[in-house]
């Protein structure tokens, strides 16, 4: 039986939209934008009057979401990039439509797609199907793309990296390489008890902690070369998005137990504050965390968006060296900064 979603008000969303500049004359790329956060800040940016690249793996529903994102938004440009982020190879492709679609560089790459508790299956490049969508990937297209957010950022001023990080990166004490290397369908089974170490809530984990590692070593690196492109990383707390459907319809999560979790939940237009924040908000600061609280869950779960700093779990020289040279490895390519 599928999961039906409860509707949540938005609490927040519109006053903090009504607060964000005209983003005229910028070019904003995002992953994941066939439903949830992903929908609601693409939608956002485009009525804040940016061209929008939505990168999607293709289906029924990015084909949907874009029609509606379309007819809403006639006077922007709104521009499909088929993106699976579960094959290097797709991303590859992505990224050179991207140049094409790019000339004259990219305001900011949104890392935000994601899917959460998955059965312990390898993609078809042999990696976790969790840590590639989520992570490598996002880190294979950043790289990738890395010389359009530096001509963004030298002929506008700035440019940005969001990554969408969890409340879940607090699940996992430590990032481990083994979760980043091709151990794919060998990562401890399809557990699924959320709080009793259920392998495939720590795989989950893993990757949301990568998402935040992954932030701290950009603006550690960004920094040092006095660079104006900006990381950022951002949390939603525990929003209703699709992500509860799908984790229920493939067995992460029990149908009843999900139920009685989202009342205590957001709106997913209020949990897409922490990455409008990061994408739209001026004078933002590169290294900053946004969200509602930077606890554990039950007490990060709803509110405001606020920016915190990076926390000192993963923005260590040690998870900081094993995130870049393990996900170097896994994508075959160095990234230099
Ligand atoms: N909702 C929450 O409470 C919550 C809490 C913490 C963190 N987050 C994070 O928030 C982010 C957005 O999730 P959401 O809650 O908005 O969920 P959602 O509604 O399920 O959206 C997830 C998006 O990711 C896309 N996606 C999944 N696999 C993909 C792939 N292989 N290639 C390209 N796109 C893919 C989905 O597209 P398809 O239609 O193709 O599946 C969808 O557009 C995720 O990174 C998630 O980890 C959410």
């Amino acid at each position: 039986m599928p999961y039906n979603k409860a509707e949540i008000p938005s609490k927040y969303f519109q006053n903090f939209f009504n607060s964000l500049p005209s983003l005229n004359g910028k070019t904003i790329a995002i992953t994941g934008t066939t439903s949830g956060t992903g929908f609601v800040a693409a939608k956002a940016c485009l009525k804040l009057g940016a061209r929008v690249l939505l990168l999607n793996r293709p289906s029924s529903r990015s084909q949907k979401s874009l029609e509606v994102l379309k007819t809403e938004n006639s006077n922007t440009e709104v521009l499909p990039v088929d993106c699976d982020l579960q094959s290097f190879n797709s991303v590859r492709s992505a990224a050179k439509e991207i140049y094409e679609l790019c000339p004259n560089g990219l305001d900011v790459i949104c890392n935000n797609a994601g899917v959460m508790a998955l059965k312990d299956v390898p993609t078809e490049d042999g990696f976790d199907i969790q840590m590639q969508t989520n992570h490598l990937s996002h880190f294979l297209l950043t790289k990738l793309i890395f010389d359009l957010l530096k001509k963004a950022a030298s002929t506008r001023g700035e440019s940005r990296i969001v990554n969408h990080s969890s409340i879940a990166r607090k699940q996992v004490k430590n990032l481990e390489a083994s979760y980043l290397m091709k151990n794919g369908g060998n990562l401890g089974g399809d557990g699924s008890s959320m709080f009793f170490g259920g392998a495939r809530w720590v795989r989950y984990g893993q990757t949301k902690l990568a998402n935040a590692a992954f932030t701290a070593c950009l603006h550690n690196k960004l920094i040092s070369k006095n660079s104006r492109i900006k990381a950022l990383v951002a949390h939603p707390g525990l929003s209703e998005t699709e992500l509860q459907s799908t984790t229920v319809r493939y067995g992460g999560m029990g149908k009843w137990f999900t139920g009685q979790l989202m009342k205590i939940g957001q709106s997913a237009e209020d949990g897409a504050l922490g990455i409008l924040n990061c994408i739209a908000s001026p004078n933002v600061e590169s290294g900053k965390f946004f969200g509602p609280g930077m606890g554990g869950m039950f007490t990060a779960i709803k509110g405001p968006a606020l920016g915190y700093s990076l926390e000192p779990s993963y923005d260590n020289p040690k998870t900081r060296d094993l995130l870049w040279n393990l996900s170097c490895e896994a994508i075959g390519e160095e990234f230099i900064i």
